[in-house]
Parts: C-alpha cells; structure tokens; sequence
C-alpha cells in the first residue's frame, strides 16, 4: 500500500529585530499611520532579518526546530525542499545550502518558486514524492528575506511583509498511523495575472486591489475543491491555517468555511507577510502551544505572485 506523508514536526524561526508599525514609519519616514495598516491588515509588527541574515540560515534554523519536535536526526532527511522567492543566490539553492548547514550529505536538495503558495506547492511536491517512495523523510521549508526586496519608500507594499522561516518534517506513515497525513494537495497557476504582484528589477511590485480582488474567490474554490476531493464537509475541519497576507482576507475565508475566528490560526498581527515562511511558522505556533493536536484536520491554504494558489489538507 502507498503509505500516506505524516507531518512529524514543525518549526519556526523569526529573526531577532522586531520594528512595529510606528516604529516602521519613523525609520523609513513613511507618510502612514498604526490606524491605517492595522485596519486594512491587521498587521501591528514584523520582524526582518539582520544584516548578513540569509534565507538559508533562517531556513536552518526552523528545520532544526522541526526536527527537534519530530525527534528526527538530520542523518535521517533525505530530501530539502525550500520554497523561497528571496534565494541567498540563483545557484546553489537554498535548498542545498539548508542540506550543508545540516550537515545532511545523503538525498536531494532544491528550491521551489511560487511566491506566497510556496509552501503548500512544496508540501504538495515533498507530499507526491514521499509516496512515490523517492525519499521518506523529507524537509519541507518557507523562508523569505522580503526586506531585500522592498521599496522601503512605497507604504503600499513595504509595510506588508516581514522575514522569518517554517518547516515541517515530512515522512512516509508507519504501521499504525492509519489515517494519518497529507490527504491532498491542490494547486493552481494563472500567469495570465503575473503583473499584479511580481519583482522587477529586484524590487516586489503589487496592485493590492487586483490581488485583494482575485484572493477571496481563489481561494475559496481551491477550498472547496479539497473538501469535495476528500468528502469532506466544512464541519470537518478542526484548525484553518491560511497564508498569512492580509486579516481581512483570513477573516473573510473563516467565514466563508464557517469556523468560529478561535478555529483560524492568525500571525499576521505579529509577523506581517512572510510569503512561503507564513503557513509553516503559523503551524508551529499552533501546534508548540497545543491548539492543533493529534487527529485535528488541518486545512491549509495560500495565494501569491504568479498567481499561483493552492490548499492542502493533513490530518495531525
Ligand atoms: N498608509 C497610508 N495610506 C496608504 C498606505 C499606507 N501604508 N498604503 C496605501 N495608502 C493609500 C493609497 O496611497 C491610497 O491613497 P489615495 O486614495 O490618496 O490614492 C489609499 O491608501 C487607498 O489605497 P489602496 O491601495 O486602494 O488601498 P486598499 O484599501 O486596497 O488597501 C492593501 C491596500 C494593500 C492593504 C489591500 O489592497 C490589500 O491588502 N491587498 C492584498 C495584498 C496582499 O495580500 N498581497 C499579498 C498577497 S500574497
């Protein structure tokens, strides 16, 4: 029988600086306020990375916390899927630094590239492969240094996201963990949409009403698509653990499934946008504190440039 993929451990990794929101204004000279980001995202804080801070190391450094919680020795990973759209270089990838810094020689090693939906297109990936039976113990990792591509001049976008790194361990179920796991991954690409948020000379670019616009119906399609895929009902799921853009956008999903606001796992307030690093970073919280625990079904779900979106659902 294919065995399911199991997530064993999560982890996450924020860097040490935290700036809230006036004190963001203030550093950059922005022409904006704590009221107005706070009601139009709920965002309060953000952390962003040191000087020097690479996604690899913060990558590092929540895969070791992901380890840590599975009780899984780096020696025993083989596959690193980094999904990042702020790579330390083009070449070598995250991915195969994240392996180095681990010390991790066996398996394979490579990067992901869907913006926001990097996550859930890596789980999706690590997920297929794990039942394939090309790897049985796989690191699935978000890490984004977005600070490096920000406008630090255009409010509009520049106090949205924040830095910081998940993971989760990812391995093949064992005997009596029947029911267990990944019960399906969900993807979707439009590149007819590329232009409404996308990094052009380095720098990221948004239409925040398009992408506002575009968010809620994709993802409450791509929502009910895994339910159906699954005969599952809305009833079911026991956490939402949303990409973490925008509260209104969280919100508005919650409603749309029905889940009283204490059944949706909400980061954004203190991390701001950590594109790829957002879902993984809010399992770990939510599953270190005790919220989600053994047997809750977990839906998650995500949008970015591209567009790409996608969900997943696991069962703890
Ligand atoms: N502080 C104060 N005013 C700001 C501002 C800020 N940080 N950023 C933009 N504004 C101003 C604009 O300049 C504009 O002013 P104008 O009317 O004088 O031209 C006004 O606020 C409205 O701008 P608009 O972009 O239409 O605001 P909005 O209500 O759409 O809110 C976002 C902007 C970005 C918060 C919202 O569009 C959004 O959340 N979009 C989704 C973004 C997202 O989730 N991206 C990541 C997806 S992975």
């Amino acid at each position: 029988m294919i065995p399911r993929a199991i997530i064993a451990g999560t982890g996450g990794y924020l860097p040490e600086l935290v700036l809230d929101n006036d004190s963001l204004a203030a550093k950059y000279g922005l022409d904006t306020s704590d009221a107005w980001i706070r009601e139009r995202t709920g965002i309060r804080q953000r952390h962003l990375a040191a000087p020097g801070e690479k996604a690899s190391d913060m990558a590092a450094a929540a895969a070791r916390a992901a380890l840590a919680q599975a009780g899984i020795e780096a020696s025993s990973v083989d596959a690193v899927i980094v999904a990042t759209a702020t790579p330390d270089s083009v070449f070598p990838s995250t991915a195969v630094r994240v392996q180095a810094l681990l010390g991790i020689t066996q398996g394979f090693a490579f990067d992901i590239a869907a913006a926001c939906t990097g996550f859930v297109y890596a789980l999706s990936v690590a997920d297929a492969m794990v039942r394939a039976g090309q790897c049985r113990c796989a690191l699935v990792i978000g890490a984004e240094v977005f600070s490096r591509i920000l406008d630090w001049t255009d409010r509009g976008t520049c106090v949205l996201f924040g830095d910081g790194a998940g993971a989760v361990v990812l391995r093949a179920a064992e005997e009596g963990e029947a029911g267990r796991g990944v019960l399906s991954c969900h993807l979707h690409a439009d590149g007819r949409h590329g232009d409404i948020l996308q990094v052009e000379e380095g720098i990221l670019k948004m239409s925040g009403r398009e992408v506002f616009r575009h968010a809620v119906s994709k993802l409450a399609s791509v929502v009910d698509e895994a339910l159906a895929a699954n005969g599952l009902a809305k009833s079911d799921i026991a956490w939402l653990v949303p990409h973490q853009a925008n509260l209104r956008i969280i919100d508005a999903m919650g409603r749309k499934l029905g889940l009283p606001p204490e059944r949706v796992v909400v980061a954004v307030d203190r991390h701001a946008n950590t594109s790829a690093a957002s879902i993984p970073l809010a399992l770990a919280e939510a599953t270190r504190d005790g919220r989600i625990a053994r047997g809750d079904l977990v839906l998650m779900e995500g949008i970015g440039g591209g567009l790409t979106w996608g969900a997943a659902l696991a069962r703890f």
